[in-house]
């Protein structure tokens, strides 16, 4: 039989309970298409912080660097802001893309049009929304030595660097490419190229790079204009490339299109090795324990890990399929409620997606 070991991070907030939903599920799916997955469930995040003192235990990352994917839920706690950031549930985050070298991380937004009135932008408009964010993970301002903070008697002065290599630049250019390719064909490069040197490199690269992609469409946008569009005509997009800081400020723009970023999964790759799949949204502190979590951008990224990262594409199609089936039938968590549907809690949420699967 085939078999996949997988870790498990519930990480912090509303972690736990989504990461519960999720293995059911996983489990489920798993016994559907007789394959066997082997959970390790490791601390990671503010809950690894309270348990050994750093966010990414150097076992945790052991455990990831060995299995077949790494399922994560969500990390962060405002009690943890006034640690010194290498003792922060994010700094363990970066420490684990950086760790098993994902470099491509990819945020899909589609909107479901059982969810098209969740939206706070009007129907006509994000109706046709399918687009991908091909966003750099372990590169850019994110990465950029030299950085720090500098006392002088007059002043305190910070600073980063926004850095990339053209090798850099061309490796995520080539994952963007090969996903237009396999998708509508467009891809629009992101950048501040008429500000910044790292954009001017960058858009060298990506155009240099496209050459050999003669089948796929590419335009440029500058990120501040790529940000008005994309709420003006989301629909334009099939894959956006870009690089780090500004992949997280689109990525989290375009998820809102959606009308919940409580919908959406992403994946990190790397060239060989894990992947991390985990949902875009945060931990949500505030709902911790209420048992009000949205636990579908968790499920659909497992379905994510299992297509992208165990190449079981029949299990994948299985729990999306599954979600599909459970908004039709009106069922919704507080997040994504509207009138006239059926408001769930995290657990049966649970309990419909195992019915529908
Ligand atoms: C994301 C998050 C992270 C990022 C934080 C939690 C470090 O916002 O995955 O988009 O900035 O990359
Ligand atoms: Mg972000």
């Amino acid at each position: 039989m085939r078999e996949h070991r997988i870790v498990l991070l519930a990480g912090d907030g509303i972690g736990p309970e989504i990461t519960s939903v999720t293995k059911n599920l996983l489990e489920a799916a798993s016994k559907k298409h007789e394959f066997n997955l082997i959970f390790e469930e490791k601390p990671f995040g503010g809950a690894a912080i309270d348990a050994v003192g750093q966010p990414l235990p150097t076992d945790t990352l052991k455990a990831c660097q060995a299995s077949d994917a790494v399922l994560l839920a969500a990390i962060g706690n405002p009690r943890f802001d006034k640690n010194p950031r290498e003792l922060r549930p994010e700094s363990g985050l970066l420490e684990l893309r950086a760790g098993l070298k994902l470099f491509a991380n990819l945020r899909p937004v589609k909107v479901l049009p059982a969810l098209i009135n969740s939206s706070s932008l009007k129907a006509e408009f994000i109706s046709n929304v399918d687009l991908m964010v091909v966003r750099e993970l372990i590169g850019g301002i994110y990465f950029g030595q030299p950085k720090g903070r500098i006392k002088t008697d007059e002043q305190e002065r910070a600073f980063n660097t926004m850095c990339y290599s053209s090798s850099e630049i061309d490796r995520i250019s080539r994952i963007g490419f090969e996903i237009a390719k396999s998708r509508r064909g467009r891809l629009c490069s992101v950048d501040k190229a008429n500000v910044l040197d790292v954009s001017h490199l960058w858009r060298e690269r990506v155009t240099n790079m496209s050459k050999m992609f003669p089948d796929v469409e590419l335009t440029h946008l500058y990120v501040d204009n790529a940000a008005m569009q994309l709420v003006k005509e989301p629909g334009q997009f099939d894959v956006i490339l870009t690089s780090n800081l500004f992949g997280d400020i689109l990525s989290d723009e375009a998820a809102m299109l959606t009308g919940s970023i409580g919908m959406l999964p992403s994946a990190s790759l790397g060239s060989d090795g894990p992947g991390l799949f985990e949902p875009v949204h945060g931990s949500a502190p505030d709902i911790e324990g209420l048992d009000l979590a949205n636990p579908i951008a968790m499920v659909l990224s497992a379905a994510m890990m299992l297509r992208l990262g165990l190449n079981e594409n029949n299990a994948a199609h299985d729990l999306e399929l599954a979600v599909e089936k459970v908004l039709d039938k009106g069922f919704r968590t507080a997040d994504i409620f509207s009138k006239g549907s059926s408001k769930l809690g995290c657990k049966a949420m649970g309990e419909q997606l195992l019915e529908a699967l």
